[in-house]
């Protein structure tokens, strides 16, 4: 007889956990859906009562957070309990880049997997569905599966992989309205039984068309390689703005016309002063690494490209500020509009904005930032974690402002590093006459009004344009 899923736990309250259940508990009210973490206080916060106070900001979450919590969705520490009570069992941890060993800076660190799995099996005595949430390497759901059903005692264990697509600043919408779920499991009736559960929960609201069911190794190695050709699409247009820019096409219209080739598509070909966030760069590593250790150094050289160009995009546009300074940013203060890696988030992880910041302190430049929804804590904190210069030196060399016409004040230069719509709103006027002269502009995102810019009397540079 088929079984009816009714209670959920998700591993993990992070910004893939959190907003993912929670649309889950929206559209499935019947279904009681945990989310359960190890980090207290990031579980208050999903239980704050003030919706402002969530631990992620994405825009419509706090409605849809409104309307289940308390209802059918619940945010705990009490991770064994709320593992044992449940019939499936997400696993959406953290799976950083290695930063020791082998594989340091390359592999993904699968230490918190583990630990899950060997949780998970020590609080079952019932049978479970496990569902790997988070991205993983291809070939870790046999991992998983060797230690559930080696120390699990008797309790059956079947393994689903499901990947998530969400990109952030627009998580709730990319939730409801999928492009695609994508579910892989077993081959075997129970495989399938398994597999069939989950589709009857995202049926809810997902076409069942866009529910694709496939093998675990498919789905686990499908999720790195989505990332993997997503980052490859900005890569490439960012390498073809340099050679705009010298050769004066101009990246935008480029960018326009091989776009209406509908074999191309319009979307992910924005230039950019280099993508960021927490996954494209730490998937492409992976993919890399797994790909070395298949022998297979030609597919691994080529994937691993994207990261050098990246890499080289971020570098470029910090040199070209300082060489319109003169060559020197020495004392000089450079105002940042903008920390987060793209807008609609306050996610910092692997933003452009780290890289060349340090690029700029590094010739001792004074930054002062401005993010609508980046706090000065966590910019300290981005940059204390590059070990690149003391605590002390980074909270001296760099301050953070609540008004963005402060940080403009006084300013060389002001640098667009996120696409945020309020800096297109502001008054370009006002900014210009609080700064020393030239004043100079050094749009990173392309979002800016440059012929605007020009007459107010900027001195504009804009990635692939001359
Ligand atoms: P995150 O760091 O925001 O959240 C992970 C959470 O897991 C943390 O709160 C941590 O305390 C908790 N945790 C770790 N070990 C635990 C344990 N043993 N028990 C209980 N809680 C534990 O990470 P994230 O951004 O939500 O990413 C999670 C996974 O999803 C990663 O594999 C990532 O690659 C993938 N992913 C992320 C995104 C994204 O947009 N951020 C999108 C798709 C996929
Ligand atoms: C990305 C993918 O889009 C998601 O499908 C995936 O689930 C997620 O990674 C993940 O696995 O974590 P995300 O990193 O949240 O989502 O955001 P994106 O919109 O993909 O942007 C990534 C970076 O690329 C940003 O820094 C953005 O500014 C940059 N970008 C994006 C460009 O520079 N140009 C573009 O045309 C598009």
């Amino acid at each position: 007889e088929k079984k009816k899923i009714t209670k959920i736990c998700c591993i993990g309250a992070g910004y893939v956990g959190g907003p993912t259940m929670a649309v889950i508990a929206q559209k499935c009210p019947h279904i009681q859906v945990t989310v359960v973490d190890i980090n207290q206080a990031r579980i208050d916060a999903w239980n704050d009562e003030n919706l402002e106070n969530l631990p992620v900001y994405e825009p419509d979450l706090d409605q849809v957070v409104a309307e289940a919590r308390g209802r059918n969705l619940f945010f705990s520490t009490e991770v064994d309990t709320v593992i044992k009570e449940a019939e499936m069992v997400f696993i959406s941890v953290n799976t950083p880049t290695k930063t020791y060993g082998e594989g340091k800076g390359q592999a993904a660190d699968l230490k918190w997997i583990e630990l899950c799995a060997r949780q998970i099996a020590a609080a079952s005595d019932s049978d479970k569905i496990v569902v790997e949430k988070s991205t993983l390497p291809v070939r870790t759901a046999e991992a998983v599966k060797d230690i559930l059903r080696n120390t699990g005692g008797g309790v059956k264990f079947q393994i689903l992989s499901n990947p998530e697509f969400l990109a952030e600043g627009t998580a709730v919408e990319d939730l409801q309205q999928a492009d695609r779920v994508l579910i892989g499991g077993e081959n075997s009736p129970e495989g399938k039984e398994a597999i069939q559960a989950l589709v009857d929960i995202y049926a809810h609201w997902i076409p069942r068309e866009k529910i694709l069911t496939t093998n675990v190794w498919s789905s686990e190695l499908s999720k790195l390689t989505a990332n993997a050709v997503l980052a490859q699409r900005v890569s490439s247009i960012n390498s073809l703005s340099e050679l705009c820019e010298a050769t004066e096409a101009d990246i935008d219209e480029v960018s326009r016309a091989i776009g209406a080739d509908s074999r191309i598509g319009k979307k992910f070909l924005k230039a950019s002063v280099g993508f960021g966030g927490s996954c494209f760069q730490k998937d492409i590593l992976n993919l890399v690494y797994i790909s070395r250790s298949y022998g297979l150094t030609e597919v691994a050289d080529y994937w691993e490209q994207v990261i050098k160009m990246n890499d080289h995009q971020k570098g470029r546009f910090a040199k070209k500020i300082i060489k319109s300074l003169y060559n020197t940013v020495s004392g000089k203060k450079i105002a940042f509009l903008g920390w987060a890696f793209k807008k609609d988030t306050n996610d910092t992880r692997e933003s452009a904005a780290i890289y060349v910041a340090d690029h700029l302190l590094n010739e001792k430049a004074i930054i002062s930032v401005y993010d609508p929804k980046v706090k000065e804590k966590q910019i300290q904190f981005d940059l204390n974690c590059l070990q690149t210069r003391s605590e002390e030196e980074n909270r001296s060399l760099v301050n953070v402002e609540v008004d963005p016409y402060e940080v403009c004040k006084d300013s060389h230069a002001v640098a667009i590093l996120t696409e945020w719509d309020e800096f297109k709103t502001y008054d370009w006027q006002k900014i210009y006459d609080s700064m020393l002269k030239p004043a100079q502009v050094f749009d990173g995102r392309n979002i800016l009004d440059h012929e605007a810019l020009r007459k107010i009397g900027f001195r504009v540079y804009a990635i692939g344009k001359s």
